[in-house]
């Protein structure tokens, strides 16, 4: 039976994989939140290590919030960067394959097809920055990983900008979204599963990967589609803005 390490457990990736974990009986898995196992504290961390063996790490562990990251930068690298390079050094000496999420945000937008893996980022907000910076320590570091970078994750789980636009409509307000931006929604649950059947094979390279549900849509398009899906249509009138946020978003961050 393979053992399974997750960091950031209680955030959005972290509930879908708890979701469906039950439905792998072949992986046993550890469940860690921040408090319990904090990817920057490398003293808590490396007694943790001590006295468990993984086989593998899911790090679902990130600071995501992209305008806060803008505000205070520190916090979005103390996390981002300097914590993966902490868990990255760690399942490198215990042995550990790391599997690490990362984002669409890493790229600028100025591309007019998908993004491939093979295309250079240029991340455009300190999100974005620290995230690369995290996407580099592993491959500096570490000789057994898997980064995947996915876009617009979405779930049941937590404050996700289907859960926020849900929560708005069902309260009546009407709602101002932008169609600057184009990108993948992704349904969480999805990444956990794959995440999973990646593990299942045993037999991973070491590898830079992109995942979506590989369905492009604007902000907009995706919001109209949340109130058709839920049939909230009657209840909500969806307006067409500019965005108004502090951190630049890539305007085009469709992954292939
Ligand atoms: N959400 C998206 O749309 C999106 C898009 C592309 C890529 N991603 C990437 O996908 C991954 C999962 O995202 P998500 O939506 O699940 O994010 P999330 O809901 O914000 O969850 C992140 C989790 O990390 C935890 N965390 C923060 N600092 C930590 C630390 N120092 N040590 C341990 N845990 C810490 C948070 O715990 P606290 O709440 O206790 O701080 C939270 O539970 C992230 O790597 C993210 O960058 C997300």
């Amino acid at each position: 039976m393979k053992k399974v390490l997750v960091t950031g457990a209680n955030g959005q990736l972290g509930l879908c994989l708890q979701k469906i974990a039950p439905k792998y009986k072949e992986l046993k898995f550890v469940f860690k939140n921040s408090k319990d196992l904090d990817i920057t504290n490398m003293e808590q961390m490396s007694s943790f290590f001590a006295v468990d063996d993984f086989d593998y790490c899911i790090n679902c562990a990130a600071y995501t919030n992209v305008e806060q990251a803008e505000k205070t930068p520190d916090i979005a690298y103390e996390v981002n960067a300097k914590g993966v390079k902490n868990l990255a050094l760690l399942c490198r000496e215990n042995d550990t394959f790391l599997i690490h999420i990362s984002t669409d945000y890493v790229f600028d937008g100025e591309k007019k097809e998908p993004y491939t893996v093979d295309d250079i980022p240029n991340p455009i907000n300190e999100y974005g920055k620290s995230k690369l910076l995290g996407e580099k320590y592993i491959e500096e570091i570490m000789e057994d990983y898997l980064i995947i970078r996915t876009s617009w994750l979405y779930s049941e789980f937590g404050k996700n900008f289907y859960t926020t636009i849900l929560e708005k409509a069902k309260a009546g307000e009407n709602l101002s979204v932008t169609d600057e931006q184009i990108g993948c929604p992704t349904n969480a649950i999805n990444l956990a599963k794959f995440v999973n059947q990646f593990i299942l094979l045993d037999n991973i390279k070491s590898n830079l990967y992109h995942f979506t549900d590989r369905i492009e849509m604007t902000w907009f398009e995706f919001a109209k589609e949340i109130i058709k899906i839920e049939n909230l249509t009657n209840k909500v009138i969806i307006h067409n803005d500019k965005s108004i946020y502090l951190a630049l978003r890539p305007l085009n961050s469709r992954l292939d």
